[in-house]
């Protein structure tokens, strides 16, 4: 997909309404500092258009993308973030689920892993709340660039295992470094959106 435009157009705090939007949405879950922001900048072809940080806990809100007006990106806080209170992580649990309960346009929920780790308790909680949910979460498999080629397969397998994900669940490997990956994300995309 060419990127014409990209506008961060609304960003939700705890307090506020979710947009109701009339355009797809594309949104990106997963633990503090696994890469979403990263990931997004990777999709819009930006190097640093959505905020990252090496310091977890740097997105709080819920941002949403404006993409070429034709579709939107939705960057979610980040999950587990040892360092806020524990009523500011109920917060953002609410407000992260209060979004994919409401939301009527969302066509796709990346759920994003570390290649290098296996799967946290809550990742695999948000998973099965994803699937509960009645979504069929895409993985995506971030910092592929921090493992050898050879370990690649294994490290898969072991989120596959660690999530207790189907056998037809996807799982796509993805460096934000190299953008090696990408084109199989945007062939995803491109096949949810029917485009
Ligand atoms: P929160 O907003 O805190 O939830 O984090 P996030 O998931 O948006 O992570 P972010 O994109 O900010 O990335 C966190 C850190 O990991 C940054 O220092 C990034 O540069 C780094 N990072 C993200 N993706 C990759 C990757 O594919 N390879 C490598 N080597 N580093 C990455
Ligand atoms: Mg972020």
């Amino acid at each position: 997909m060419q990127i014409k435009s990209v506008n961060l157009e609304t960003v939700c705090g705890i307090t506020s309404t979710l947009p109701e939007n009339d355009k797809p949405e594309i949104a990106f879950a997963g633990k503090s500092n696994v890469g979403k922001s990263s990931l997004i900048n990777g999709l819009m072809n930006r190097k640093a258009y959505a905020r990252t940080s090496a310091q977890p806990g740097k997105t709080q809100t819920i941002n949403f993308y404006n993409i070429n007006e034709m579709l939107y990106y939705v960057d979610l806080p980040g999950y587990g973030y040892a360092k806020v209170s524990e009523e500011l992580k109920a917060k953002w649990g609410k407000m992260i689920e209060k979004y994919l309960r409401t939301t009527k346009q969302l066509k796709i929920i990346f759920l994003l892993l570390d290649i290098r780790h296996e799967p946290s308790a809550n990742d695999k909680l948000m998973y099965d709340w994803i699937v509960h949910q009645g979504y069929e979460p895409v993985i995506i498999a971030t910092k592929l660039d921090k493992i050898n080629r050879s370990q690649k397969d294994k490290q898969i397998k072991l989120l596959r295992t660690g999530l207790g994900a189907k056998k037809e669940t996807k799982i796509l490997p993805f460096s934000a470094l190299t953008k090696q990956g990408r084109e199989e994300i945007w062939d995803c995309i491109e096949e949810a959106l029917g485009f």
